[in-house]
């Protein structure tokens, strides 16, 4: 078999048998098969798509690219979730504290930065001395211990994915349903979990900017796991405008740590009550979603989520201290307002735009050698549906150079629409699919 004859394949719009794609996985993860030729097929496959069976084999090949953990030695029923991406995404930083202190075992892997989007892996190294890179027995050891634990993808866990993930990040061939449905299942599969609570976004800053294109996706992935004999639900949401306020790592932190205090933007608590009721009921610690409410509301009002939190930090080598003194994480040095330009509403927000102002200032990775600046960001002031007036601070820049803050700013204003009538509101919570 021949590599060059898969991608011609693929660029004729055929469709590659099992054979195939175990062929270009398996080369791929041994590093027999180099960066361009997998980008070339990539490219492919992004023009002509997969079929169902050509993403069902994508996943369970890079499922067995490595090793699959075995997670029996923790007790109870193991949830995993996550994110298709989006932007001011910092779901995970405040859901897996929650749903383990209401007892749910939460063993996660997590990616980092991805396109426009920010990735967890990222945000929580804002923590200083945090590490994803854990053993499997530390893993296991930290979830028994403390009821939560987040892992990158290490050389073992899904290979074939960290090294795809990583190279479609830098050759625009990210948003691609087949892509997005195996690179997710593949690597929840490897990690073990028992149910799967998948965080669905459709909108500007989603990879899937029409919500049939999203709820497609998301019946593929609950497909997959269901297929795997894994409980899978899919919980669509609203990605039109970013996620909260913060967009940028730290900004994030500082912002699902305020969530954890009660305090969190509307949008952003609604996401993790919804989520976590989803998580609490797979993982069989409420039986219905008004138990599961009253359980996360307790966890934030009594602070054992928040503290939580520190001692997940703690185990995994970061500094917990900057949990309770968010001064401690890292700060930009230049804090700069945007002003409105216009009176009315804002219509719209381009959110992906958004989440590129924050790689313009170093949130994100240009290549995949970038070093991320994790102090860099934007936090919103106003929201779609918000009345401004010219002059009024739209969003507040937080940067470390000033040439990339001017760009930044301006490609913020032209993210914004505004209009002279107040927008109609539409459910942030679209669907729940299972
Ligand atoms: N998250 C992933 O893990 N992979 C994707 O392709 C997109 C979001």
């Amino acid at each position: 078999m021949r590599m060059y004859d898969i991608i011609m394949k693929k660029r004729n719009g055929g469709e590659l048998s099992r054979e195939e794609i175990d062929f270009f996985i398996e080369g791929y993860t041994k590093g027999e098969i180099p960066d361009y030729q997998v980008s070339a097929l990539m490219m492919a496959i992004y023009f002509r798509k997969m079929t169902e069976n050509e993403t069902l084999a994508l996943t369970m090949a890079m499922a067995g690219s490595g090793d699959m953990l075995d997670l029996s030695s923790i007790g109870g029923i193991k949830v995993d979730k996550h994110s298709t991406g989006g932007v001011g995404d910092k779901t995970s930083l405040a859901l897996t504290p929650m749903a383990a202190a209401c007892g749910i075992p939460v063993a996660k892997m997590s990616g980092r930065g991805l396109g426009h989007t920010g990735g967890t892996i990222d945000k929580l190294e804002s923590f200083s001395g945090f590490t994803t890179a854990l053993t499997t027995e530390r893993f296991i050891e930290n979830v028994n211990r403390i009821g939560i634990a987040i892992m990158g993808q290490t050389a073992d866990l899904a290979p074939a994915d960290k090294k795809l993930y990583a190279l479609r990040d830098v050759t625009a061939t990210v948003d691609n349903m087949s892509l997005i449905a195996s690179s997710i299942m593949s690597k929840k599969l490897a990690a073990g979990a028992d149910a799967i609570v998948l965080d669905v976004k459709t909108g500007s800053g989603a990879f899937m900017k029409e919500e049939k294109d999203a709820k497609a996706l998301a019946e593929e992935m609950v497909k997959l796991g269901k297929n795997a004999g894994r409980k899978t639900i899919a919980v669509l949401s609203d990605m039109d405008q970013p996620l909260g306020y913060a967009v940028g790592n730290a900004l994030e932190v500082k912002e699902a740590i305020e969530t954890l205090k009660g305090h969190g933007p509307k949008d952003f608590t609604e996401l993790c009550m919804t989520l976590g009721s989803q998580m609490l009921i797979a993982g069989g610690k409420a039986s219905d979603t008004d138990e599961a409410l009253e359980k996360l509301q307790r966890v934030i009002e009594d602070g054992s989520a928040l503290r939580k939190l520190a001692d997940f930090v703690e185990a995994q080598g970061g500094n917990p201290e900057a949990v309770y003194h968010t001064e401690l994480l890292p700060k930009a040095s230049l804090i700069h307002e945007v002003k409105s330009p216009a009176e009315g509403y804002i219509g719209h927000i381009a959110c992906d735009e958004v989440g590129v102002c924050s790689l313009i200032l170093g949130g994100g990775r240009e290549t995949k050698e970038s070093e991320i600046d994790l102090s860099v960001g934007i936090v919103l002031q106003k929201k779609v549906g918000d009345a401004v007036k010219e002059g009024d601070t739209l969003a507040v820049i937080h940067a470390n150079s000033s040439e990339k803050l001017a760009e930044a700013e301006k490609r913020y204003l032209a993210a914004c629409t505004f209009i002279s009538t107040e927008p109609a509101k539409t459910p942030f919570i679209k669907e729940i699919i299972v």
